[in-house]
């Protein structure tokens, strides 16, 4: 059975991972940044750069050493190549082309973006065509994954992604940085109908997504209310989180909804599948459920640990290229911008 090497460090999490070609995942070694960037509220790309370069070494040799391999046993190595911050991208390239150059193994150049849409096919039997909705800190999309490398995009954000709406929100509530888990803990305490928010393009035609005018109207309205109260009082806080997630959840029922429909008019999809940090999120999973139920479609959704970013995804992402034959050469340059509906179909 073929074994593929997979390399992340297109955002703040540095990872390396080993992944068998019937699924089974043989080892895993990963280190976050979130402390890093915590003081900032969000990923420094010179920070990230810079931490990418001091852990990636120690995290492939403990990958290599926890799967009990030799990089000669390994078939393939595989590397998000972009999008991202380009300078972690570069850091993740370079050690990859470095080891299939000494290795004389194939060079597998992984969208990073096409590792979290193949991820279910790794824990869950998917068939394509499915149904994709991404949802994390930077990205924030609606696609068909129709097969490896081919992709319709029906829509995505004009503005804020998912994630960055939730952290941003969160930062303005003064609650820790990431925010979206933080704000979720705080919206379980709070009244949901307590603030009337906006549900930004719900309703409308298209299948894109904005955030921006949620996050203002939540700005504006934090504003009032100190200057009412004199502060944020817990209760203020957990009202506008629960209120907050009402509006989001709203505006995604309302979009992927349409989204669905559309996808279901043009392709036989197999299941609605959700990606991304903020799949995460429990009251988000339980309303695509009924969503994905009312269109009769089952919900797949990785555990937490594969949702946000990881070296796994990237190895099967691999796996699946390598397994149709579809290899890269050293020259791939890393990028910074790389829009999935740009990757070339992928047959057997
Ligand atoms: O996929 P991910 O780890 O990184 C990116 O590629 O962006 O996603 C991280 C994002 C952050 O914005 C974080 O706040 C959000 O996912 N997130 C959540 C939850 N857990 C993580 N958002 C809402 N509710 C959650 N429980
Ligand atoms: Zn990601």
């Amino acid at each position: 059975m073929k074994i593929v090497l997979g390399i992340e460090s297109s955002c703040d999490e540095t990872a390396v991972a080993l992944v068998r070609e019937d699924g089974v995942i043989l080892s895993q070694a990963l280190a976050t940044q979130q402390a890093e960037h915590a003081p900032f509220g969000g990923v420094v790309p010179e920070i990230a750069a810079r931490a990418h370069l001091a852990n990636i070494d120690r995290l492939y040799t403990q990958a290599m050493s926890e799967a009990k391999l030799e990089l000669s046993q390994v078939d393939a190595v595989a590397v998000t190549t972009g999008p991202g911050l380009i300078g972690g991208v570069i850091v993740g390239v370079m050690l990859g082309k470095a080891l299939a150059a000494a290795s004389g193994k194939p060079f597998i150049s992984i969208n990073h973006l096409e590792g979290h849409a193949l991820t279910v096919r790794l824990t869950h039997q998917v068939q394509f065509p499915y149904f994709l909705l991404l949802i994390s800190g930077g990205h924030c999309q609606q696609l068909v994954v129709r097969g490896v490398g081919d992709y319709v995009r029906l829509g995505g954000t004009k503005d804020d992604a998912l994630g960055e709406a939730f952290d941003k929100c969160a930062k303005m509530l003064g609650l820790p940085y990431p925010g979206g888990p933080a704000l979720e803990r705080a919206a379980r305490d709070g009244n949901s109908k307590a603030y009337d928010f906006p549900r930004p393009l719900k309703g409308t035609d298209g299948c894109d997504f904005s955030f921006s005018g949620l996050k203002t109207a939540v700005r504006l309205l934090i504003e009032k209310e100190v200057a009412r109260a004199g502060k944020l009082t817990p209760e203020i806080i957990a009202d506008v989180a629960a209120s907050f997630e009402a509006a989001v959840l709203d505006v995604l029922n309302d979009r992927v909804s349409r989204a669905l429909a559309i996808a279901q008019r043009d392709y036989p999809i197999t299941a609605l599948a959700v990606a991304g940090g903020v799949a995460a999120n429990l009251a988000i999973g339980s309303s695509l459920r009924t969503l994905a139920g009312a269109h009769s479609l089952p919900l797949v959704v990785a555990p937490p640990a594969l949702c946000t970013d990881n070296g796994v995804m990237i190895a099967w992402a691999g796996m699946e290229r390598l397994l149709l034959g579809a290899v890269d050469d050293l020259s791939v340059a890393p990028r910074a911008r790389w829009p999935l509906a740009e990757l070339t179909p992928v047959s057997a």
